[in-house]
């Protein structure tokens, strides 16, 4: 592969600067286009504070931020942006028939060997690249926002999306320091927000049920299993839980897990009273005016921790 490879990233909202961010610190080029010339303008201080933010945390692998913030280039229009590009990574609004024009488009102008990936949260990439020509090349590369400090992106093939673009896919992320997870076929939620939401279904329903209340469900997660999930993954976990290993831990919890689970099977109502009684919980210790700040700071915590996950990376 070419020694800086250039990548054209459609739509410079939070997701577009995050991409351009984590493919110039991974040696890229990074050309940035938006429909919206304002948002174009708004991408380049959007791009500075994250650079800076990486910078200031010692995670840039030696460079600056102005070594990042060089190696993106606004465009003033796709055809620019696309000129050349190997990889194009799109990041419009989540709406189907926004998808279905911009894939239109990038299959008639992007060089012809380019790969075409979507960011989409949620969007099968069936629904949005049948109609095209290229769809061979055509995927989605999911992150997790800001990929620029979270390193796992769900790499999603469509039924006739080709094993060449999704290794050229892979292949990049990986040079460029991602996670990627190569999924074998599309499924709603993909893989991370299945996985979340099979989380969030067993939080709502011990709130619905009287049982805890948001609080202990949140100091269960955050000061219990999440610590450790910071360093494994459930199978991993459970693999160093057992003398035996994983199939010891299923032998001795295996029963357990099948008695609970004959409790989960009835999805929960996530609005109504439970909602009410969550919402009511979560204001009385943030305010909605304190939401903003609450985020930031959640920030800059999250940089301090992958700051020290990278510089403690896993030796086995
Ligand atoms: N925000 C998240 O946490 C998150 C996480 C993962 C994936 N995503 C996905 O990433 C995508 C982008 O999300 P976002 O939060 O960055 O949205 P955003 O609204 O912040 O940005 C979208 C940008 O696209 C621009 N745009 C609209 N139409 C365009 C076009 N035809 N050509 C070029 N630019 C165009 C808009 O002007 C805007 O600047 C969505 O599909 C979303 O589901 C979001």
């Amino acid at each position: 592969m070419d020694s800086s490879p250039k990548t054209a990233i459609i739509g410079s909202g939070l997701i577009g600067c995050g991409w351009a961010v984590a493919f110039a610190r991974g040696g890229c080029t990074a050309a940035l286009f938006d429909a919206n010339a304002e948002a174009a303008q708004q991408a380049k201080t959007t791009l500075t504070r994250l650079a800076e933010e990486l910078e200031m945390a010692g995670m840039l692998d030696g460079q600056t931020a102005k070594d990042i913030t060089d190696r993106v280039h606004i465009a003033s229009d796709l055809d620019e942006a696309l000129k050349d590009a190997v990889h194009v990574q799109e990041n419009v609004p989540e709406k189907l028939d926004v998808k279905k024009a911009i894939f239109s488009e990038l299959d008639i102008r992007a060089p012809r060997d380019a790969v075409l990936a979507s960011s989409t949260s949620a969007l099968l990439p069936s629904a949005f690249t049948e109609h095209l020509e290229g769809r061979a090349r055509c995927l989605v590369a999911h992150p997790i926002n800001p990929p620029s400090l979270i390193p796992a992106v769900e790499i999603v093939p469509a039924p006739w999306t080709s094993s060449s673009a999704m290794n050229r896919c892979a292949d990049l992320m990986e040079r460029i320091g991602q996670k990627p997870i190569r999924m074998q076929r599309e499924i709603d939620g993909f893989i991370m927000n299945r996985l979340q939401g099979a989380l969030l279904q067993e939080a709502f329903r011990l709130v619905a049920a009287g049982i805890a209340t948001p609080e202990d469900v949140d100091t269960g997660l955050r000061d219990g299993l999440a610590p450790r999930w910071a360093l494994l993954g459930p199978f991993e976990t459970i693999d160093l839980n057992a003398p035996g290993g994983v199939r010891d831990y299923v032998a001795r919890y295996g029963p357990m897990y099948e008695k609970i689970a004959e409790t989960q099977r009835v999805n929960t109502d996530w609005t109504g009273e439970t909602l009410d009684r969550i919402e009511e919980a979560r204001r009385e210790v943030l305010p909605l005016n304190q939401i903003s700040k609450a985020q930031a700071e959640r920030d800059s915590r999250l940089v301090q921790m992958m700051k020290h996950l990278r510089k403690h990376p896993k030796k086995s």
